[in-house]
């Protein structure tokens, strides 16, 4: 039986309700071909919304947990306070409902995407497996002596034991569910010496993967390496912070920001699925924004949804488009959003 699975749709700003319009096409298309159906329910939340005093506060986040799953465009806005919309939305999912894994797959869909000289698809296939609710991130922080010559700020970087585990784990199983098998673990534990923790679980955790290869590197060598030599890295395993930096290192070398997907995933929970791109103000409304990586958003929101094949098929839709040259590239302007979205509908 074709499953029905309910999906909280959240636009948000700039270009993210017009890329998130283009990716639900794609889904439509999905459902078409292979049988399952989605309900899907609006959520007028935004940075913008955030400048009219609509705040999204936890108790709003907890109604979220009877979805199946949630589809993001992007939050920001420049009149917005800087990163205050962003700590009640975007961690305010990420960490309210628990989303510990912020999977990122960076794929070159075709070479002329990759400005690095001599690369294919074959050398650029890996997959950033960031955590997604400790350390700095997203905390408030302190300040003494404000506005005085000696204004001091601080901050707090907390990695706990249970959350490294955790972290580490999925990706030694998503590893081992790869064909090359292979961990890279990133930190920067020659300087952030509570990192030390990171080696450890690594360590300890790969005792039940003796099957996965595995590297550990510091993060200013890995960011080397992923541009002079994408090819040793399949599955990357990182913290919040490190993470998220390389993960745009590794989109930039897929041809753009555009063409990145992300899940912020808890295993068997309602997850969030959103382009790793922001809401690019300058390109909103114009329908001039790629919708690839949200449509790749939706493709793994199947995936974890159990939709394995309509999640592959969107996949293959769109390296076909690619391939084919009806998608003409990654950049805003390369072609209108609307038009990338039918090549990858109807390819399905
Ligand atoms: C991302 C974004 C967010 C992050 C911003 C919008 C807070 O850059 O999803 O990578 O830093 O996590
Ligand atoms: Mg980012």
């Amino acid at each position: 039986m074709p499953g029905t699975y309910r999906i909280a749709v959240i636009g948000g700003d700039g270009i993210g309700p017009e890329v998130t319009d283009a990716a639900l096409s794609v889904l439509d298309a999905a459902e078409a071909r292979f049988g399952f159906k989605t309900e899907r329910t609006p959520f007028d939340w935004s940075a913008l919304g955030y400048t009219k005093g609509l705040r999204v506060s936890p108790e709003m986040i907890e109604p979220l947990k009877k979805y199946d799953a949630v589809l993001l465009g992007a939050i920001g806005h420049p009149d917005a306070p800087r990163g205050l919309p962003e700590m009640d939305i975007v961690f305010g999912l990420r960490r309210g409902l628990d989303l510990f894994v912020n999977l990122r797959p960076l794929v070159l869909y075709d070479e002329r995407l990759c400005p690095l000289k001599g690369r294919t698809a074959a050398h650029v296939d890996m997959v950033v497996v960031r955590e997604n609710t400790e350390d700095v991130y997203g905390v408030p922080g302190r300040t003494e002596g404000a506005g005085g010559p000696d204004e001091t700020v601080a901050t707090e970087m907390r990695f706990t034991k249970r959350g490294t585990e955790r972290i580490t784990r999925y990706a030694f199983e998503l590893a081992r569910s790869r064909p090359r098998k292979r961990l890279t673990m990133v930190d920067k534990a020659n300087a952030i010496r509570i990192q030390d923790l990171h080696r450890r679980v690594f360590e300890d955790v790969a005792k039940d993967f003796p099957d996965v290869e595995r590297d550990a590197m510091y993060v200013d060598a890995a960011s080397m390496w992923m541009v002079l030599h994408p090819e040793r890295f399949d599955v990357i395993v990182t913290t919040n912070l490190f993470g998220d930096i390389l993960s745009d290192l590794g989109a930039a070398i897929c041809g753009g920001l555009g063409s990145g997907a992300s899940g912020n995933i808890h295993p068997g929970r309602v997850s969030v699925f959103e382009p790793i791109h922001g809401s690019a103000p300058k390109y909103a409304g114009q329908g001039v924004a790629s919708p690839i990586g949200a449509i790749g958003a939706v493709a793994l929101m199947l995936e974890h949804l159990g939709e394995r094949d309509g999640g592959r098929a969107i996949d293959a839709a769109i390296r076909k488009g690619f391939a084919s040259g009806a998608i003409p590239g990654i950049d805003a302007g390369s072609a209108p959003t609307q038009a990338v979205a039918r090549v990858v509908a109807e390819a399905l």
